[in-house]
C-alpha cells in the first residue's frame, strides 16, 4: 500500500523526540503524498491539553523544524489528544473512544501504530493495558512502535521483552534503530551486493581490517539522568555500532526478505568472538571528556553536566577491536569507536584493503598506500574509493587518488530522515529495518561482559579526553599494536 491508512498514537506526545523528529516526519510524509486523508495523530502524555492547543503545538513545533510556515493546512486537523493516566484502565476506555471516533471520521479502518516515545519503565503497563483494554482488537492491523533503549542489559531486556509479548507479537513489534534509517546505511547493502567488484575481495584475504567511526559534537545535552546510567557503550555500541558491524559483515542474503537479511545479521552478531573479563582491557578503551573546545566554544567537562555525577565513573567515548569468528573474518579487526564532545560529527565507515605483494615503486614510492573504500554515513554522504595512480609527469612515482560519489550533493536530492522512512516502513508493514529480539538479544550478550567490568573497576584517569579531541591515546595505541591507525575523518589518506 503506497498510502498506508492507519491511526499513529504517539505516547509521550509532549516530548523530545515526537517535538524533533515524530511530527516533522510525518509532516514530510504528508507533504510528499505518501499519507492519503486517511490518517490520524492522537498524542497522548500525561500533561493537560485540548485538541486546540495540541494542535497548535504541533503546528508550532513542525514550524521550527521544518522552518515553512503551515498556513490552514488541513494537515493539522488529523491531530487529536488524549491526557493519559498510564496505570488507569478508565483513561485507556476513553482512549479508545477516542480513537473510534477519530477513525469513523477519517473512514480509516482500525490500523493503529502504537508509538512508544518515552521513557521504558512504563512499557510494560501501558502494553498489558492496551490489550486489556481493547485498544488491540480492531478490525485492521496494530503494530507497536519502541524506541532505545531496550534494556539496559540481556536480562533487562529479557524482562522487557516478555513483558510486551504478553500483548504483542513479535510481527507486531517495530523496535527502533534509528542508524537502519539512515540512507547511506541502508546503502551499505547495495554498495556491497550491487558491486561485481567489492564482494570477491570482502572477506579476510584482501581486507586488512575495517574501521567505524561516529564522532559526536554535542556533549549530554539536557539528558544527563539518563546518560549517566548509560554511557556510550550502551547508548550508541550495542545498538547503532554493531548494527553497522552486522551490515558489513554479513554473507548476502537469500533474498531481500526481511527475514532472510536478518538471520544473516543474527548470525554475525552470535559469531563475535565474546569478550572475557581479562580481553576487555585489551579490547576495548573507554573514555570520558573533560572540558575543552569544540568548534570554537569552551565547554565544561563531563563531570560537570547537569544531572551528571561529579565523580561518574560513565564512558562518553568507546573504541573496541571486534573479532568475527568465522570463515570470512577470522583474524580481521573491526575497529570500532563513538564518542560525545568529539572534534566533528560525523560517521564513516573505512575499509582498509591489504596492501599490495611487493612495492615495485620502491625506488620512487617508499611507500604504496593500502587501498580504501570509505562510505560516508554522515553528515555528508557518499563513497570513496582510494586508489594509487602515477604522479604526473614524475618517474613512476605513485600518487594516491580518490574516486568519489557524493549522494547528497546531487541537486535535487534531500535525502529523507531516517524517521520518516522509518514511520512509512511501519506503516506499510516493513520491519526489515527494524531490530528484532533476536538481534538485541545476541548484541546484549556480547556488551554484558564489558559493561560489567567497566562497572566494577574505578576508571582511575577519567576524565582522560579533552573535549574536542579524537578521544583518548589509549584508543590510538588499540590500532598501533596491531600497526594500523585510525584513518582520518576528512577522508584524507
Ligand atoms: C542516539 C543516542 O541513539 O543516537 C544519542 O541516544 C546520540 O546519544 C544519537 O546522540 C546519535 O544519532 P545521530 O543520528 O545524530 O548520529
Amino acid at each position: 500500500d503506497v498510502q498506508p491508512k492507519a491511526t499513529i498514537v504517539i505516547f509521550g506526545a509532549t516530548g523530545d523526540l515526537a517535538k524533533r523528529k515524530l511530527f516533522p516526519s510525518i509532516y514530510k510524509l504528508y507533504q510528499k503524498g505518501k499519507l492519503s486523508e486517511q490518517f490520524a495523530v492522537v498524542g497522548v502524555a500525561r500533561r493537560p491539553h485540548t485538541d486546540e492547543s495540541f494542535r497548535h503545538y504541533v503546528k508550532e513545533t513542525i514550524e521550527e523544524a521544518t522552518k515553512q510556515e503551515l498556513m490552514d493546512d488541513p494537515f493539522i486537523s488529523h491531530f487529536y489528544y488524549h491526557s493519559l493516566d498510564a496505570t488507569n484502565t478508565k483513561s485507556y476506555e476513553q482512549l479508545n473512544e477516542l480513537l473510534t471516533r477519530v477513525e469513523e471520521q477519517f473512514h480509516i479502518p482500525g490500523n493503529r501504530i502504537f508509538y512508544l516515545a518515552m521513557a521504558p519503565e512504563f512499557f510494560g503497563t501501558i502494553t498489558s493495558h492496551l490489550k486489556s483494554e481493547g485498544l488491540t482488537a480492531t478490525n485492521g492491523w496494530t503494530r507497536l512502535v519502541i524506541e532505545k533503549p531496550f534494556g539496559h542489559d540481556l536480562q533487562s531486556a529479557q524482562k522487557l521483552n516478555e513483558e510486551i509479548r504478553q500483548s504483542f507479537s513479535e510481527e507486531q513489534i517495530f523496535r527502533i534503530d534509528h542508524y537502519l534509517g539512515k540512507e547511506m546505511v541502508q546503502n551499505i547493502e547495495v554498495i556491497r551486493f550491487a558491486n561485481a567488484i567489492f564482494e570477491p575481495l570482502w572477506n579476510n584475504r584482501f581486507i586488512a581490517n575495517i574501521q567505524i567511526t561516529s564522532s559526536e559534537t554535542l556533549g549530554v545535552e539536557d539528558r544527563g539522568r539518563y546518560y549517566d546510567h548509560s554511557g556510550a557503550l550502551r547508548d550508541m555500541v550495542q545498538n547503532h555500532m554493531l548494527q553497522m558491524v552486522a551490515l558489513l559483515a554479513m554473507e548476502p542474503p537469500i533474498k531481500l526478505t526481511t527475514d532472510d537479511i536478518r538471520s544473516e545479521k543474527v548470525k554475525v552478531l552470535r559469531a563475535l568472538r565474546p569478550m572475557t573479563h581479562d580481553d576487555v582491557d585489551n579490547y576495548f578503551v573507554r573514555g570520558q571528556y573533560g572540558r575543552g573546545i569544540v568548534r570554537g566554544q569552551q565547554v565544561v567537562g563531563y563531570r560537570e553536566e547537569h544531572s551528571v555525577d561529579p565523580h561518574s565513573n560513565t564512558e562518553t567515548f568507546v573504541a573496541g577491536k571486534l573479532m568475527i569468528d568465522n570463515f570470512r573474518w577470522a583474524g580481521v579487526p573491526f575497529y570500532i569507536r563513538t564518542g560525545k564532545r568529539m572534534t566533528e560529527k560525523s560517521t564513516k565507515i573505512v575499509v582498509q584493503f591489504k596492501d599490495v605483494p611487493m612495492n615495485l615503486y620502491y625506488r620512487t614510492s617508499e611507500y604504496v598506500h593500502p587501498n580504501l573504500l570509505v562510505i560516508h554515513i554522515q553528515p555528508d554522504e557518499g563513497i570513496t574509493l582510494h586508489l594509487n595512480a602515477k604522479k604526473s609527469g614524475e618517474s613512476m612515482k605513485t600518487t594516491p587518488i580518490k574516486l568519489d560519489y557524493c549522494n547528497n550533493c546531487i541537486d535535487g536530492i534531500n535525502t529523507p530522515e531516517a524517521y520518516e522512512k522509518l514511520l512509512y516502513d511501519c506503516m506499510r508493514g516493513d520491519a526489515t529495518n527494524f531490530t528484532h529480539w533476536d538481534e538485541v538479544a545476541a548484541s546484549w550478550s556480547f556488551v554484558d561482559p564489558i559493561s560489567e567490568v567497566w562497572e566494577n573497576t574505578k576508571a582511575v584517569d577519567f576524565p582522560n579526553y579533552e573535549a574536542g579531541s579524537m578521544g583518548p591515546k589509549k584508543a590510538d595505541e588499540l590500532l598501533q599494536k596491531d600497526g594500523f591507525h585510525w584513518w582520518s575523518l576528512n577522508g584524507t589518506m
